[in-house]
């Protein structure tokens, strides 16, 4: 069975007051939208969501005690949140985190019963090239490692490219779709998943969502969702500006 194609907004820590949250969340009106606000906006956003879910940025790998400054994943359900996003590669990156942290983190969330967005992506600048095995293998290790231990009910992988996020610059789509692929066969050996041997690696189905992020905006979203394939997009600049992000969310194909 298909899955559901899910568009992901990451606003990271921008817009600056609840009045302009409000104003961009009021702008997605769409089903297969997810909007991941700074924590701060969670509530605001939570009132004025129309069709869309709600989603936090991070969460910490405790359900609570004394972790000052730190946010609990139950209290991010109870502020309506059904999604986390977890690893993503400026937490790698700026504050160190680690797969064995994003492990611990999946491991808590998807207990709780939250969806979490597990982020991948290369360690250094995509040579656009489909046999980059040192990329690949890295991709692969992240995925090992941060999903040691877990089951694949809940979880939503995100494959970010580091050259790609925030650079204006997205991967090309043929690379995305080796990615993609490349992906779905490290989740089959992960996780055991079953498949006919013979089955071309295009058409099975994982059932684990497999999104793309990095760069996309509403020009080339339908390339990463139907030529690449992937089961959505994780969007940070572009659904900054809610009529923008509107506008990807409506490349879904209904
Ligand atoms: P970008 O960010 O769309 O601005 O490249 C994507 C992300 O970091 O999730």
């Amino acid at each position: 069975m298909a899955i559901n194609k899910i568009i992901i907004a990451n606003w990271k820590m921008n817009l600056d007051t609840k009045e302009e949250a409000e104003k961009t969340a009021s702008l997605v009106d769409n089903e297969d939208a997810v909007i991941c606000p700074p924590f701060v906006f969670i509530d605001a956003v939570s009132r004025i969501i129309k069709k869309g879910k709600l989603g936090a940025q991070n969460c910490f790998y405790q359900e609570k005690g004394a972790f000052t400054g730190e946010i609990s994943p139950i209290a991010l359900m109870n502020m309506g949140c059904e999604y986390v996003i977890v690893g993503h590669s400026e937490r790698r990156s700026i504050f160190q985190e680690t797969s064995e942290d994003v492990n611990k983190k999946i491991k808590t969330a998807t207990k709780l019963g939250l969806k979490v967005v597990v982020c991948v992506g290369e360690m250094k600048e995509c040579t656009c090239d489909e046999n980059d095995d040192e990329n690949a293998e890295y991709i692969k290790k992240q995925l090992e490692e941060s999903l040691q231990g877990t089951s694949p009910e809940n979880i939503i992988i995100a494959y970010e490219p580091v050259s790609a996020v925030g650079s204006g610059c997205p991967i090309p789509v043929y690379v995305g779709k080796d990615r993609f692929n490349f992906i779905k066969r490290v989740l089959i050996d992960i996780y055991q998943i079953k498949i006919d041997t013979e089955e071309d690696i295009t058409t099975v189905d994982v059932n684990i969502p497999i999104l793309y992020g990095g760069s996309v905006n509403r020009e080339n979203a339908t390339d990463y969702l139907y030529e690449a394939g992937f089961d959505g997009l994780l969007v940070g600049g572009a659904s900054l500006d809610g009529e923008h992000f509107q506008d990807i969310c409506n490349k879904i194909k209904k």
